[in-house]
């Protein structure tokens, strides 16, 4: 499965986000320009290969960034290039650097700004990323090198969520622990997000059975974690079952993958392309109309036959073909919604 690229000229090329990402990487290589004492220090305070990592290369990533710095530390020591009376030291640094290679870890590890990430346990195989988990942190990493600029748009988008929305609702977000582009063994750059795991949490995709009452929770906090995006400018703008984290007993809600969000969205989940409304599919515009409509498709869905008839009415209002015909306030619809279920399912 592969979120569909555009292929209209307006929709912008996948290399600009190369050079964006190579601005973010520049600061690192002045460290490699240290001198042999100061490499001798380093290597001698070091407790692990990893300590040596940070600053010490600009290249690669995982194992074969542990081998790249290999190298050019053992350059900066290795006691043949040395003089004569640096040469004991040089032996001593070259053995302890030597000695730290070769304990390095086996499992691949990935090395962002904040900490390094264990790669061995893959969390889920998305749309076009591969998703790894580490404690509680999600490492999510498309599986090609073009499809970085989706994962800016996601941070960017988290990033936005967090400083222009009301900050009571941010728990409908997962949320970004950092951002930062990591370059293979090939030289493939790609821009990684690391998301804050959601304990306990599943998504619709895998919810075979919801009661009625279930979907209604569902609908109501789908709303109002829409209106708090909407209020702080954001579209959704792939509001799919696989995109909804539900913690069942806590009645708790999270709305994941920003990377199809903005007015013009760069992709669509093509596996998907019957959710989507027409003005995406026509028009590749998305507004707060457009996250209304998929998450209607969503519940309908859910509920499948047993929709009453007072909610099917209701849902159809949502889900017009032409978008200034639908509802474009989550919070108003959310209250109109309330005003035909029971008292008892508002909550
Ligand atoms: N923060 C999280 N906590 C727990 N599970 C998550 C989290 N983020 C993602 N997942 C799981 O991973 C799956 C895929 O995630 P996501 O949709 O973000 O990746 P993707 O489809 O590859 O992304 P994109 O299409 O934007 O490249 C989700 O359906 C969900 O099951
Ligand atoms: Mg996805």
């Amino acid at each position: 499965m592969s979120g569909f690229r555009g292929a209209a000229t307006a929709w912008p090329s996948i290399e600009e986000t190369g050079t964006a990402s190579a601005a973010t990487r520049g600061a690192s290589t002045k460290s490699l320009e240290i001198g042999f004492d100061e490499a001798v220090a380093r290597i001698m305070a070091a407790a692990s290969f990893g300590d040596l990592l940070y600053g010490a290369t600009d290249s690669g990533s995982g194992r074969n960034r542990a081998g790249y710095a290999y190298k050019r530390w053992a350059k900066l020591v290795h006691p043949d290039a040395v003089s004569a009376g640096r040469r004991a030291t040089a032996t001593d640094a070259f053995a302890k650097l030597s000695a730290l290679y070769k304990q390095k870890p086996a499992v691949p590890v990935l090395h962002g700004r904040r900490r390094a990430y264990r790669m061995d346990a893959v969390l889920a195989h998305g749309d076009l990323a591969e998703l790894y988990a580490d404690g509680q942190a999600v490492i999510k990493i498309p599986r090609h090198p073009g499809d970085s600029d989706l994962m800016e748009v996601e941070a960017a988008t988290l990033q936005r969520l967090w400083r222009d929305g009301d900050p009571r609702f941010r728990p409908y977000a997962a949320r970004l622990i950092e951002s930062f582009v990591y370059e293979d063994e090939r030289r493939c750059r790609r821009r990684v997000n690391v998301l804050e795991r959601q304990d306990g949490m599943v998504s619709l995709a895998h919810v075979k059975e919801a009661t009625p009452q279930e979907v209604l929770w569902i609908w109501r906090r789908l709303l109002t974690g829409l209106g708090w995006a909407h209020r702080a400018g954001v579209t959704h703008g792939a509001l799919l079952e696989e995109h909804v984290l539900i913690h069942r007993e806590m009645r708790g809600l999270v709305i994941i993958d920003w990377c199809y969000a903005g007015h013009r969205p760069r992709a669509i989940v093509k596996a998907r392309q019957s959710a989507y409304p027409p003005e995406v599919l026509n028009d590749r515009l998305a507004g707060p109309a457009t996250d209304i409509y998929m998450a209607t498709g969503l519940i309908t869905r859910l509920m499948g036959s047993r929709m009453p008839e007072p909610l099917r009415r209701f849902a159809a209002g949502c889900t017009y073909d032409a978008p200034r015909m639908r509802p474009q306030d989550a919070w108003a619809l959310l209250g109109e919604l309330d005003d035909i279920i029971p008292q008892r399912y508002r909550n």
